[in-house]
């Protein structure tokens, strides 16, 4: 693909070869975004692209990256460094432990961690110079409501997805005259392979959105210039008042003493 003689916006999105990066793909596609789709699945991928660039008049390649392998995770760094037309990064890709904390190995829970944390941090801050220069540069970070809900699924998941939520609101505040818009996208369950993957049945959960919809809703929190994009929640006012009541513990952490609870 020749990026320079194209003059639609790129986007890359981790995690394009299914779900909801492959829904993305499709939307943005749909959007006049030329695309960098990575995933593992180098077939799927070139199978999306050649689809994508054919149905929407968009040139859209396949980039094949194990973003849990550092070499591999150096290559696409690599790519997104000689590639300054991106405008878009999308940090999609993701998975979940198959057992919960408690039966699950050591190196599978780093590799979760180096997915969904490490390797999102890392093309950030990597993409974030070229993102600059656009005058709609922009990330979006996929999240989970169990960002917000930790009683419901296993540790390493819900933590890692905790990080993407704060790391994602820290960012648009440290950066915000940067030109560079941050969108952290929270879904409650959708119908992926996900579930499948982690050994876990979606016909045991209530309330499963479809992923296009859940895509489309994203997007029009991305249109909106939402930080914080919770599809499911019907109540926005719930999503407000839970912030606001974080925002007003701030001026009562910076004391010279201890609670008295505490001495
Ligand atoms: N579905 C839900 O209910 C739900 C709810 C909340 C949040 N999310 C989040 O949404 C995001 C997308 O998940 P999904 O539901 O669309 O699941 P999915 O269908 O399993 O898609 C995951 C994507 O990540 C890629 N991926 C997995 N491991 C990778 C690795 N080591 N290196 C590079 N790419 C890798 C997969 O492609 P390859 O296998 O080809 O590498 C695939 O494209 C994840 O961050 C997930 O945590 C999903």
């Amino acid at each position: 693909m020749s990026q320079s003689t194209s003059s639609k916006p790129l986007a890359l999105i981790t995690g394009a070869s299914t779900g909801i990066g492959a829904t993305y793909a499709d939307r943005l596609a749909k959007r006049g975004y030329d695309l960098i789709l990575v995933a593992r699945d180098g077939v799927k991928l070139e199978q999306l692209a050649a689809k994508l660039s054919s149905e929407n008049r968009v040139k859209a390649r396949a980039f094949t990256a194990d973003l849990t392998n550092a070499t591999s995770l150096a290559s696409l760094e690599q790519l997104i460094l000689d590639t300054p037309q991106i405008s878009l990064l999308v940090n999609n890709a993701g998975t979940i432990l198959p057992g919960g904390f408690k039966n699950s190995a050591v190196d599978a829970i780093d590799g979760l961690i180096r997915l969904n944390v490490t390797s999102l941090a890392r093309l950030s801050r990597v993409a974030l110079d070229g993102l600059k220069t656009h005058a709609n540069g922009a990330i979006i970070n996929i999240a989970s409501v169990l960002a917000l809900a930790p009683e419901i699924s296993d540790p390493v998941y819900t933590a890692s997805k905790a990080f993407v939520l704060t790391f994602t609101q820290s960012l648009q505040i440290e950066l915000a005259d940067s030109g560079v818009y941050f969108q952290v996208v929270l879904p409650a369950a959708t119908r992926t392979d996900i579930w499948a993957k982690g050994g876990k049945k979606i016909e045991d959960i209530p309330g499963v959105m479809e992923v296009e919809e859940l895509v489309d809703a994203a997007l029009v929190g991305f249109d909106n210039k939402e930080t914080v994009t919770i599809p499911p929640l019907q109540d926005e006012n719930k999503w407000l008042a839970l912030d606001n009541a974080r925002k007003a513990l701030t001026p009562e952490f910076l004391q010279s003493h201890a609670a008295p609870r505490y001495r």
